[in-house]
């Protein structure tokens, strides 16, 4: 089986290098010529862990071109994972559609039997009233002869490879019987996964349901966080792991009691970025409203999510009594731990929100400095070392969860932090430690702090 991918970023390189793994071979299309140059050398043009090691262990079986047309004539199955951005008012499908009119035009004058993917997230419909009368009507086929499936994808940034090497579902949402035949073909290489089979737009709608389900529930903990800040000896933590208890979140099997993974959304923190929860439920929300369904909750969990990294920012803020602040660090731009991707990062916003108040600003992360230069330029410090970016700032922001800061010990901290800055733990990241008059946790009413120092 011949399988051609649109497009080399986190999903399609990682689909395609995934789906290489099991045996098949992949054509990778991109129109960025240096991603094609990079791949084609072995060098993944993004970081995620275990990535350039499965693809050089794989080179053999993928070749990667800027050639559309060839690469779609010779395969049997069309993947789509080209970007889907979020244009401020609607989804933007302008990728989506040249993907569409180039596999269309590629197919004109073929053989064999072709099955478009869409993988990229898309609204509802889209794969239908979208992609299958564009390509239809550009090869002038009909659905005998193509078939579409809407096949979304749930790999986490940061555990991309992993994820997608072990999925916990694989979501088919297919035109025809014989399109879910040649899909269970694609994926006959995770042989333990759960297939859920369905219609295209039904697995549209369940891949904006779950990351809409993921997002509201942060903006769900930093609401409650807001109101624990306000409560003495409320600490949200304890709030959470009380609630996290009840059997149904954690079911107790053989007297062991299962723990969600869920359960680390439930977490104060600085509300979500990245490169989809933002857009999806921006998308949703504009999609549900274009149907005259309200999206008040959808409305609420956005505006907690923009407000809450202001109100962490001044928190910080406010909690710097040493007369002037002169100069702010931040540490960690990538929005997550293990990747470099910096689109919509709460750290990136943060260091914005510094620069703005005319702050001095030092920038640290351990894979993302590349992607931070190329958007803050000589506006900002750079630093690869957490300790060093926090010399002589008054204020530092833990943006990321990265593991590294948690190896720092407090006399470290206290050794280079200046006299009476601060350092604001923005994900709760030190919850376990003591606490200390220079660390700042969040979602934690005034006393509450000491209460849980006293009890550690
Ligand atoms: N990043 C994630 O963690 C993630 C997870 C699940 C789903 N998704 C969805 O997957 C889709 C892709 O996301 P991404 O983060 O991989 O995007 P990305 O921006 O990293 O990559 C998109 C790639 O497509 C290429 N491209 C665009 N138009 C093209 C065309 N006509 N022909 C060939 N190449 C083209 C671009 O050059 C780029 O390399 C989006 O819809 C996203 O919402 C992303």
């Amino acid at each position: 089986m011949n399988i051609a991918v649109f497009g080399t970023g986190y999903v399609g390189l990682v689909t395609a290098i995934g789906l290489a793994d099991t045996g098949k071979n992949i054509v990778c299309i991109d129109k960025d010529a240096e991603k094609v140059r990079n791949i084609s050398n072995g060098i993944s043009p993004i970081y995620e862990p275990g990535l350039e090691a499965l693809l050089l262990k794989n080179q053999e079986r993928i070749r990667v071109t800027l050639d559309a047309e060839n690469a779609v004539k010779e395969a049997d199955v069309v993947i789509i994972a080209v970007g889907t951005p979020f244009d401020g008012n609607h989804i933007d499908l302008s990728y989506i559609r040249q993907a569409a009119r180039a596999i269309g035009a590629a197919t004109k004058g073929t053989e064999a039997f072709k099955t478009v993917v869409v993988k990229s997230t898309v609204v509802p419909e889209t794969t239908m009233k979208v992609v299958r009368p564009i390509v239809l009507k550009a090869s002038g086929k009909t659905e005998e002869e193509v078939g579409f499936c809407m096949n979304p994808e749930f790999l986490r940034e940061g555990n991309a490879v992993e994820d997608f090497l072990n999925p916990d579902r694989i979501v088919l949402g297919v035109s025809s019987p014989r399109v879910e035949a040649i899909m269970r073909e694609v994926y006959d290489g995770y042989p333990d996964a759960d297939i859920i089979i369905t219609n295209p737009t039904t697995a549209e709608m369940i891949k904006y349901t779950a990351n809409a389900l993921l997002a509201l529930t942060i903006s769900y903990s930093n609401e409650i966080a807001r109101i624990c800040e306000r409560l003495p000896g409320v600490d949200s933590e304890e709030v959470f792991w009380g609630v996290i208890h009840d059997k149904r979140f954690s079911p107790i099997t053989e007297g062991q009691r299962i723990m969600p993974k869920l359960s680390t959304y439930l977490r104060a923190g600085i509300g979500f970025g990245g490169s989809c929860f933002p857009k999806d439920v921006k998308a949703l929300r504009a999609f549900s409203k274009d149907l005259k369904v309200d999206g008040k909750l959808l409305d609420g969990l956005l505006y907690v999510n923009e407000t809450q990294l202001e109100h962490v920012f001044n928190m910080g803020l406010n909690h710097f009594t040493n007369g002037k602040i002169r100069r702010i660090a931040i540490l960690g731009t990538a929005f997550k731990p293990h990747t470099d991707d910096i689109r919509e990062s709460p750290g990136i916003k943060l260091a914005q929100m510094a620069l703005e108040r005319g702050y001095q600003v030092a920038v640290q992360d351990f894979v993302a400095l590349e992607n931070t230069k190329k958007h803050f330029g000589s506006r900002v410090q750079y630093f690869e070392d957490p300790l060093e970016a926090m010399q002589g700032a008054n204020v530092t922001y833990v943006a990321t969860i990265w593991p590294q800061y948690r190896k720092i010990s407090d006399e470290d901290f206290e050794r280079h932090l200046e006299e009476q800055a601060i350092l604001v733990d923005t994900r709760s990241h030190f919850k376990d430690r003591a606490q200390k008059p220079w660390r700042f946790r969040i979602g934690v009413g005034e006393a509450a702090g000491q209460l849980a120092a006293d009890y550690a």
